[in-house]
């Protein structure tokens, strides 16, 4: 790794050069006097470009022969954000392209996304995905992995049409650390252990690089100078890393109705996320080694839940976590100072808050 992607580790500290602006400025915010801009009006800037990536997306997979485009249609019916193609499309205007290989790039990135999706809940046994049965508990195991491998081909089949080796060894590399992130997961299910470091590496794998690498192709597309392509990746990444982040608080705090998919299951499938780590450094001895031998055996029922969950709110657990997804969303905003201003730079400005302040 590390051509187009930041090396690893992604520290949670300080100390970490890529994530770093270079001159830190703590708790400085982007300017009081820029409109901020909900997340409606941030998605209307590219309205029209998203819907060609959802005929795109449709026709992508009405080519598969069965099951493959009844899985790839039931998928693209859920719904889900788009959050990644929004914000390639971002991307790519802010720096300047308005010529045809956004879109295609961007429907390669929601497949990319899809695939890992598909792949992800397998793993973690899912049955819930944007509201619905997940593919795994509606096709079972084996056709959601072949579903998921043809998905990741279609994917780069499509790259491969722009005929341009970087944009392919970018999204090689990619793949490769979300493959990655899912391997570290596994092999780190159930460790109380877990550190704040660990964790962050895992966050940046699965989620982080998926959305740094929106960002990056969005700058390649508009022929940036190698400096503002990593200044829009960098945006990316603690974008990315907050939104992981918010992800595993929601996993706490939320409910099934807003998030569609259950709440609690990151302990119930042994994953250990930031507001766990900071809850067991928070509790005194006695309770902090109960509650780290009940996750390590993978027992965990729902009056257990409940007892975390308040512990993470008495101790200050879950209030640490937002804090520190607050900072990455700060450090991502401060990547941006540099650009010239423009409707799409208090877009990507307005989006951090969106995405710490989100309920599902
Ligand atoms: C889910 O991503 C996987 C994570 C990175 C937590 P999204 O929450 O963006 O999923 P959809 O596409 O909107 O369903
Ligand atoms: C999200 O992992 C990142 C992926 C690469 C899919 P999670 O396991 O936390 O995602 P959810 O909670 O299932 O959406
Ligand atoms: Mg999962
Ligand atoms: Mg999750």
């Amino acid at each position: 790794m590390g051509r187009y992607l930041f090396v690893t580790p992604i520290l949670a500290g300080t100390k970490d050069a890529c994530l770093q602006p270079r001159a830190e400025r703590a708790g400085q915010d982007a300017p009081a006097s820029r409109p901020r801009w909900t997340v409606k009006e941030v998605f209307a800037l590219v309205r029209s470009d998203l819907q060609e990536v959802e005929k795109e997306l449709a026709l992508q997979g009405s080519g598969a022969i069965p099951p493959v485009a009844q899985i790839s249609q039931y998928l693209q019916a859920g719904g889900g954000k788009r959050l990644r193609p929004a914000l390639l499309l971002l991307s790519s205007k802010f720096c300047g392209y308005e010529g045809p290989a956004a879109v295609p790039l961007a429907a390669v990135m929601e497949l990319l996304h899809s695939a890992t999706l598909i792949h992800d809940d397998v793993i973690d046994k899912a049955e819930m995905r944007r509201g619905r049965p997940s593919i795994n508990r509606r096709w079972g195991n084996h056709l959601s992995v072949l579903a998921g491998d043809w998905l990741y081909m279609q994917a780069f089949s499509m790259a491969l049409e722009e005929r341009n080796f970087k944009i392919l060894d970018l999204l090689i590399e990619l793949t490769q650390a979300m493959v990655e992130g899912e391997l570290l997961q596994f092999n780190g299910l159930r460790r109380a252990d877990t550190t704040e470091e660990q964790y962050f590496d895992l966050a940046y794998r699965k989620t982080a690089c998926l959305f740094s690498a929106c960002l990056r192709l969005g700058a390649t597309l508009g022929a940036k100078r190698q400096e503002e392509e990593d200044a829009l990746a960098a945006y990316g990444l603690n974008l990315g890393l907050a939104f992981q982040l918010v992800d595993d608080i929601l996993d706490f705090t939320s409910s099934e109705a807003k998030l569609g998919k259950p709440v609690g299951s990151d302990m119930r499938e042994g994953k250990a996320t930031l507001p766990f780590i900071y809850l067991l450094k928070r509790l005194p001895r006695d309770p902090a080694r109960r509650i780290a031998r009940a996750f390590e055996r993978g027992e965990f029922p729902d009056a257990l839940f409940a007892e975390i969950l308040e512990l993470a709110k008495q101790s200050g657990a879950l209030e640490a976590a937002q804090a520190k997804a607050l900072e990455l969303a700060q450090r991502a905003k401060r990547r941006l100072e540099e650009f010239p201003e423009s409707p799409y730079k208090d877009a990507l400005l307005s989006l951090p808050d969106f995405i710490i302040e989100r309920e599902s």
